[in-house]
């Protein structure tokens, strides 16, 4: 979590600094700092709250000259929310600046040690304790900038992405990396640092990404110098072309990112098959699964480890995976997962979902599964991210940058991913008819027209928001593979609108929760034509004969819900295993509308952070 942002060469370093934060307040927006070099001082101003409120603040408080500066977005972990606690922090001596992303964990240790020496803290955060740190090692060792942070970062046990400078040598900022993502963008005599290229798109296509445990001197004269942190070996910059650009990253006439991505799924989900389905020949190419077909086939279970929403996809997996390609599947919560000390064999495949690559817990959960001798696959929006780079193989979803918090397309072309690749196994073991394949392909390649035409029903989704939009608990059902859509369905309504929301199997409902069944309760019941729709049905007919409010979502057409429920949502009819692709969009626009009717901060609601590099 956080953001972190740098620049140095020839332009003003403020205004590319301050944009390029407002497209970091995704990883975090409890503060926001700056810090720029100007006529032999470090101009420094931060703030609790927002980028927004940082630019207020610095245009009263420091001059924003300078051509060389960092700026961070925090999510707090060590300390409070507040001004102190907001990064840059400066060293005792005043000389060096640091903004950090992540944790140091055995910083109290370190901190011991300093205060015996004689150094004071204004903060309560961890990376006080590391600017200290370096600065103490610069002088006792009478070492350069680079040699310190090296030495300390030696010292340290944990996770950071950290950019440093030193205003007695303001030709050059100092980074490393290890566990949170640094990238440094190449323009012509002039670097920019970021967590993701995202600040520096304008500038240049150009950009290495550190890997773990290097660190870098940039500077003005002499250009970029890698090397390994522990034992000091020089690494070749691999300068990579980046491929995204600006609109992608826009709003584009959209009120936030979360309605824009939600209305992004039909080309988002085109884009995850494009190349790889080929209904009409019959044929799914993924190069991760072919190069290896035969470990993947040969595997005993498939295990899903992932988090939140991705888990929610791992979930949809399972059903998909079981009934089409007959494998068994154990979707876990790479949190649980890491520390469980579960039981891993070389026959087994393991799946890590991350729309991020970034998910500190799975990115854990990969290394404890690679560690057992499992063959790890990775499914990833972000390309080049951590996680994508430490699994043996895997595939992109191609979503294009999320930036609402709510994950929405990310969801979707995860399944989408999973499908391809459980009809193609389930192709190569025969576990599926050619005419059961096909009809899957060609109807899979129908879905993006589907979702358009799900979201037609937005107006009418809007009516039902207002009428729910003040319920303080609401209760999603489902069943079969729509069971983890009534998961997601709630996550999406909890993280946006903070109304306590819980999903649940509907047949779970009388083994307990109908007991919250009152006239003031919601109940979104998913209830497709295909897909346990009579015992849906009946689950309906229980919350109805207790008062409770329903909305369900329907296939086209459908007259038996209808005619119980209070409302119902229509999606357009499909496969049943395809079906989360679609009765998930009512739901993430049910979530939007009431968390704008409600006045929340829908691209970055509160306590939450885009990607969760802490575990
Ligand atoms: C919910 C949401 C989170 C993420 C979770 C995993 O809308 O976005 O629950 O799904 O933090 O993140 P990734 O997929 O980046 O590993």
């Amino acid at each position: 979590m956080c953001g972190i942002v740098g620049y140095i060469g020839k332009r003003e370093a403020y205004p590319i600094i301050l944009e390029g934060l407002k497209r970091l307040e995704y990883r975090g927006y409890d503060s926001a700092g700056i810090a720029l070099y100007d006529d032999s001082e470090i101009k420094l101003s931060k703030t609790k709250g927002k980028v927004a409120d940082l630019e207020a603040k610095a245009a009263t408080e420091i001059s924003t000259n300078g051509t060389l500066g960092i700026g961070h977005t925090r999510w707090a972990t060590h300390g409070i929310p507040n001004d102190i606690n907001s990064h840059p922090h400066y060293s005792n001596s005043g000389n060096l600046v640091i903004i950090h992303n992540g944790i140091i964990e055995n910083y109290e240790s370190l901190k011991k040690e300093l205060l015996k020496r004689g150094y004071t803290f204004k903060s309560d955060t961890d990376t006080e304790v590391l600017i200290n740190l370096i600065e103490d090692v610069k002088i006792n060792e009478n070492v350069k900038l680079g040699k310190a942070v090296q030495i300390a970062l030696n010292q340290v046990v944990g996770a950071y992405a950290i950019a440093v400078f030193d205003k007695k040598k303001p030709n050059e900022i100092v980074v490393a990396k290890l566990g949170s993502p640094l990238a440094i963008g190449i323009g012509d005599e002039e670097y920019f640092i970021a967590s993701d290229a995202s600040p520096f798109l304008e500038y240049t296509k150009k950009a290495i990404y550190l890997e773990d445990e290097e660190m870098a001197v940039i500077s003005r004269k002499k250009g970029i110098k890698i090397r390994k942190i522990k034992n000091d070996a020089l690494v070749d910059p691999y300068i990579q072309e980046l491929q995204i650009n600006l609109e992608q990253i826009e709003k584009g006439g959209y009120e936030h990112f979360m309605l824009k991505e939600i209305h992004e799924q039909p080309n988002a989900i085109k884009d995850t098959y494009r190349g790889r389905l080929r209904a009409k020949e019959g044929i799914i190419k993924m190069s991760g699964i072919d190069d290896n077909l035969e470990r993947i086939l040969n595997a005993n279970r498939i295990i899903v480890v992932a988090c939140g929403t991705s888990w929610h996809a791992g979930l949809v997996s399972e059903y998909i995976f079981e009934n089409l390609a007959r494998i068994p599947v154990e979707v876990e919560y790479a949190s649980e997962f890491r520390y469980r000390n579960p039981v891993i064999t070389e026959k087994d495949v393991v799946i890590a979902i991350s729309q991020s690559g970034e998910t500190a817990d799975t990115l854990a959960a990969i290394k404890l599964a690679k560690s057992k001798g499992a063959f790890v696959f990775g499914v990833c929006n972000v390309v080049g991210s951590t996680i994508s780079r430490e699994t043996h193989a895997g595939a992109y979803t191609h979503a294009g940058p999320e930036i609402g918090v709510a994950s929405t397309k990310a969801f979707t072309t995860q399944i989408t991913v999973l499908t391809l690749i459980a009809l193609k196994l389930a192709k190569e073991k025969g576990t599926i008819s050619n005419s059961q394949f096909h009809m899957q392909l060609q109807e899979l390649e129908l879905i993006p027209d589907k979702v358009k035409k799900a979201l037609k029903y937005d107006e009418h989704i809007k009516m039902v928001a207002s009428i729910y939009k003040d319920a303080k608990n609401c209760l999603y059902l489902g069943r079969g593979y729509n069971f983890p859509v009534a998961l997601e369905g709630a996550l999406k309504l909890k993280e946006i609108s903070y109304i306590h929301a819980e999903g649940y199997p509907a047949a779970e409902m009388k083994h307990g929760p109908i007991a919250l069944i009152d006239e003031q309760m919601p109940v979104f019941v998913i209830a497709t034509k295909k897909g346990h729709y009579e015992k849906v049905v009946s689950n309906i007919q229980e919350i109805k004969s207790r008062s409770g409010k329903i909305i369900g979502i329907v296939t086209e057409g459908d007259q038996d819900v209808k005619y119980i429920a209070d409302h119902v949502i229509e999606i357009p009819e499909t496969l049943e295993s395809l079906t989360p692709l679609l009765t998930t969009i009512p739901l993430q626009l049910l979530s939007y509308h009431i968390a704008v009717m409600l006045g929340r901060n829908v691209d970055q609601p509160r306590n939450l952070a885009k990607s969760v590099t802490v575990e």
